[in-house]
């Protein structure tokens, strides 16, 4: 059930519904539903998914139409792609303009994250001992080709283009975005402690 959806406020925002966007390729939506149906925990399922993608990337033309990939200046975007019918997976493509970002966030489940054109800037948090505020645990600047799996706890995050150019990238989310609308599970507006 390809849909587009315009993330303004959050990654992978609830999807307009059923407008056509783009499409899957079926040789790795079997490789993801074959790791998947291992049934193993989530770290070693995003671990496998990862593992199995990495060297096996679609080109961005091969998920979206040349209109989609533009990007938007309001915001990022976030298209899901598909969503497997037993609900064990989706898969969406983000654009991003030069200097758009995520909100500080984590998931609702594992997720795995491909860069298929351009940079995209991702640091990593903590919640200190209290609970009021965010430590920066480490920044990965991913270009093409890289493909990172993670799974909760411990993934709160923030991604943003640095490039001069449009980005784009894959998602592959442990969970039903068509019925859940995203992969947040929260949106974290705390202060960042050094
Ligand atoms: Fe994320």
């Amino acid at each position: 059930m390809p849909v587009t959806s315009q993330a303004r406020l959050a990654p992978a925002a609830r999807p307009a519904a059923g407008i056509p966007s783009g499409t899957c390729p079926a040789g790795l939506l079997r490789m993801v539903r074959a790791e998947v149906r291992h049934g193993l925990d989530w770290q070693r399922t995003a671990d496998r998914v990862a593992a199995a993608l990495r060297g096996r990337l679609p080109e961005p033309g091969a998920l979206l139409p040349a209109a989609l990939r533009r990007g938007d200046p309001a915001c990022y975007q976030s298209h899901l792609l598909h969503a497997e019918p037993d609900g064990s997976f989706s898969v969406a493509a983000m654009v991003w303009l030069p200097g758009q970002q995520t909100p500080v966030h984590d998931h609702v489940a594992w997720c795995v994250t491909a860069v298929l054109q351009g940079t995209e800037y991702e640091e990593i948090f903590t919640l200190t001992a209290d609970g009021q505020a965010l430590r920066r645990v480490t920044r990965n600047e991913n270009s093409p080709t890289t493909v990172c799996g993670f799974a909760p706890p411990g993934d709160i995050h923030r991604v943003r283009n640095t490039g001069d150019g449009v980005a784009v990238s894959m998602h592959i989310y442990g969970a039903d975005i068509s019925r859940l609308g995203n992969s947040i599970r929260r949106e974290y507006t705390l202060p960042v402690r050094a």
